[in-house]
């Protein structure tokens, strides 16, 4: 069954859901990524310069034989690079890395800014006029930001194009009505849901266990539904052909409305990275 797509503010079309593709836990999969391509459809792909990973990406897009331009690859530009020289400097270095001409997606990775920032906005700003700029040249066909708080979107509502899309943590372990999310949704800004298991941990939860056994699933399918139905677009990574096919077969089932909103309750705001909505000026 072929991914749906979902519209951003610019029209783009996103596919519905991607895989992710850092390193932190179980590692990346070089053989699932290029399965997850070839043989189950996937065509969004999400890395960044911090994972290291864009290289293999770039590999993985030419070993799978299909088109460029079907894909739709996100990268992100880290910290440390935030400021408009860097943040240039930044966005050739994953051009190159990912021996491309152009991304689908660019986001900043995380509203931080590094050490000894004097003016936190004014620097998120002029990194945001790096990525403006790259899509004005076509570049980068949507931009956005990631880890983001309202009032971080909201120092970029004066700007010349507004986010496309925030990426942040969501999973069943989370409160899915977070402020951060209403705020998302009314400004049609797309929302991407990283770490969409938790790191793995939201797969064990009992609930999500009896929900899954109720709709012959199995717990990732369930919970990347979850998140689906909430009209949001995961990128679950996997190292495992088999755990490539399972999280991409799940546009042939719906989960109920009582089982969205069981998943809906279970949440112990359990943040598995950092919480950038308290910790960031
Ligand atoms: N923007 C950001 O700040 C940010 C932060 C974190 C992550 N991300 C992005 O989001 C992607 C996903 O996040 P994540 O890697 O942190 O966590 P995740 O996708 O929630 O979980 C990955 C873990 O779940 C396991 N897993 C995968 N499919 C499964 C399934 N069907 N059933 C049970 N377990 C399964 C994986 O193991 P195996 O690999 O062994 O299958 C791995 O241990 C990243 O790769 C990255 O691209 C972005």
């Amino acid at each position: 069954m072929p991914i749906p797509t979902v519209k951003l503010s610019n029209g783009v079309l996103m596919p519905a859901i991607g895989i992710g593709s850092s390193g932190e836990f179980g590692g990346y999969g070089h053989e699932a990524t290029v399965y997850a391509i070839q043989d189950c459809g996937m065509r969004l792909v999400d890395t960044a310069a911090i994972y290291g990973t864009e290289k293999n990406v770039g590999k993985a897009i030419k070993e799978s034989g299909i088109p460029r331009q079907d894909f739709f690859i996100t990268t992100k530009l880290w910290f440390t690079d935030m400021g408009y020289e860097s943040g240039k400097k930044a966005l050739q270095a994953s051009l190159k890395a990912l021996n491309l001409e152009y991304v689908d997606l660019y986001l900043i990775h995380m509203p931080n800014c590094p050490d000894g920032t004097t003016n936190p906005t004014k620097t998120r700003q002029d990194t945001w006029r790096v990525l403006q700029e790259a899509y004005e040249q076509g570049i980068c066909k949507s931009i956005g930001v990631s880890n983001y708080d309202i009032a971080h979107l909201e120092e970029l509502q004066t700007m010349q194009v507004v986010p496309h899309v925030n990426q942040i943590e969501y999973h069943p372990l989370q409160d899915p009505n977070r402020d951060v999310i209403k705020y998302c949704k009314a400004n049609n800004i797309v929302l991407q849901a990283y770490s969409p298991f938790c790191a793995g941990k939201a797969v064990s939860h009992p609930e999500i266990i009896k929900i899954a056994q109720q709709n012959k699933r199995t717990q990732g399918q369930v919970i990347l539904r979850w998140i689906i139905q909430h009209g949001i677009v995961p990128v679950p990574k996997t190292a495992k052909v088999e755990r490539a096919k399972e999280n991409s077969s799940i546009f042939d089932f719906q989960l109920s409305k009582e089982d969205m909103d069981a998943m809906d309750n279970i949440h112990t705001d359990s943040f598995h990275t950092l919480n950038p909505f308290k910790d960031v000026p």
